[in-house]
């Protein structure tokens, strides 16, 4: 098991029309391809961890990189992990918090920082997550 960071700049407003089909394809494939984690929007940036086995992180990850919706695509952290963080989470989104805003956007924030802190979040906002689909 593998998981990822990035940060990237959206080029699209948040929780409209391009982040509902970002959404919707990634619950497509994570649930299929057993990927969970979280993406955050904090203003115009996409704040995202992603976990699974690592052949398919592998693949995913520059594909995501690519992707012509978002630019400066910066990966933070990328290691091996023994278990899941978003066990039953294909896709958690949300728009972070101001508090957490800034402390995702401050220079002296660590990788390490923002993992913690994006767990930490989604961990509390479980009532609210959208549940995976069933496997196709
Ligand atoms: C911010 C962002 C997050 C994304 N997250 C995922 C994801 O978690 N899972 C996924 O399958 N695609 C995700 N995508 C979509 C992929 O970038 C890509 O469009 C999709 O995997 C299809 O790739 P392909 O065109 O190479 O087949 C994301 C795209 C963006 C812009």
């Amino acid at each position: 098991m593998k998981f990822v960071i990035y940060n990237s700049l959206s080029l699209h407003p948040a929780f409209e029309t391009v982040d509902m089909e970002i959404l919707r394809e990634a619950f497509k494939f994570n649930a299929t391809h057993g990927i969970t984690g979280f993406l955050y929007r904090c203003h115009q940036h996409y704040y995202q961890y992603f976990e699974g086995t690592a052949d398919i992180v592998d693949d995913l990850l520059p594909r995501i990189a690519k992707d012509k919706r978002h630019t400066d695509f910066q990966v933070l952290q990328v290691d091996d992990i023994s278990s899941r963080r978003f066990t039953g989470w294909s896709m958690g989104y949300s728009r972070a918090a101001s508090e957490l805003q800034s402390a995702l956007l401050s220079p002296s924030s660590s990788a390490e920082d923002v993992r913690e802190r994006l767990t930490l979040e989604a961990q509390k906002q479980r009532a609210t997550h959208i549940p995976p689909q069933k496997k196709m």
